[in-house]
C-alpha cells in the first residue's frame, strides 16, 4: 500500500523553500559586490589606529560623507566599491584626491560637496591605509 502523502505537507514543503531561496538570496545581496551599505557605524578607534588630528577627523568623514556605505575598511562598511583598506598601497594621494574629486564608474563625484580641508583630512586618512605598518606611520605623520 502506497502512503499517500498529505495535501498540507507539500503546501509546508513549498513554504519552507520560499523561505529558504528568500533568505538566501537576501543574504548573497548583503555580501555582494554591488551592495551598499547604509547602516555601516562609524569606524572604531581600533582600527583607525592613531588619535593623529587629521586621521582621526578624515576617518569621521570617510564614514558621515557615506564613503563607508561603499567602501570596506578593515571589514567594516560596504562592498560597493573597492575595498580601500590597503589603498594607499595602490594608488597616490594626488590619485585619490582625484578620484574622491571627479568620482569614477558607480562612484559620485565629492568635489561640490566636500571643503578643501575635508579633502585634505579624507585623504590623510586613507593615506594611513597600509598593509605596510611603517608606511602607515609616517603617511599618517607627513601632512
Ligand atoms: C556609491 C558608492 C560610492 C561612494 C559613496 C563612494 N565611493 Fe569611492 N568608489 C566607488 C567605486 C565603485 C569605485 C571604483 C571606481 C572606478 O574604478 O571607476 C570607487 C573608487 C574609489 C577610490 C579609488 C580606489 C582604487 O583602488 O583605485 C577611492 C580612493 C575612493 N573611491 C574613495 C572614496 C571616498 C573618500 C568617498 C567618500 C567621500 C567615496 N569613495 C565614496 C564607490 C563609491
Amino acid at each position: 500500500m502506497k502512503a499517500s502523502v498529505p495535501s498540507n505537507c507539500a503546501c509546508i514543503a513549498i513554504v519552507v523553500a520560499t523561505v529558504v531561496m528568500i533568505g538566501s538570496l537576501w543574504v548573497l545581496g548583503k555580501r555582494s559586490p554591488w551592495s551598499p551599505n547604509f547602516d555601516a557605524p562609524p569606524l572604531t578607534a581600533a582600527v583607525v589606529g592613531t588619535d593623529d588630528g587629521s586621521v582621526v577627523e578624515g576617518a569621521r568623514l570617510f564614514h558621515d560623507k557615506g564613503c563607508l556605505n561603499c567602501h570596506l575598511i578593515s571589514d567594516q562598511g560596504g562592498r560597493r566599491g573597492p575595498d580601500l583598506s590597503k589603498v594607499a598601497d595602490r594608488i597616490t594621494r594626488a590619485e585619490m584626491i582625484i578620484r574622491i574629486s571627479n568620482g569614477g564608474h558607480n562612484m559620485p563625484a565629492f568635489a561640490g560637496s566636500l571643503r578643501p580641508s575635508e579633502l585634505a583630512e579624507l585623504v590623510s586618512f586613507l593615506s594611513t591605509r597600509s598593509g605596510n605598518p611603517e608606511h602607515a606611520a609616517t603617511e599618517g605623520a607627513a601632512r
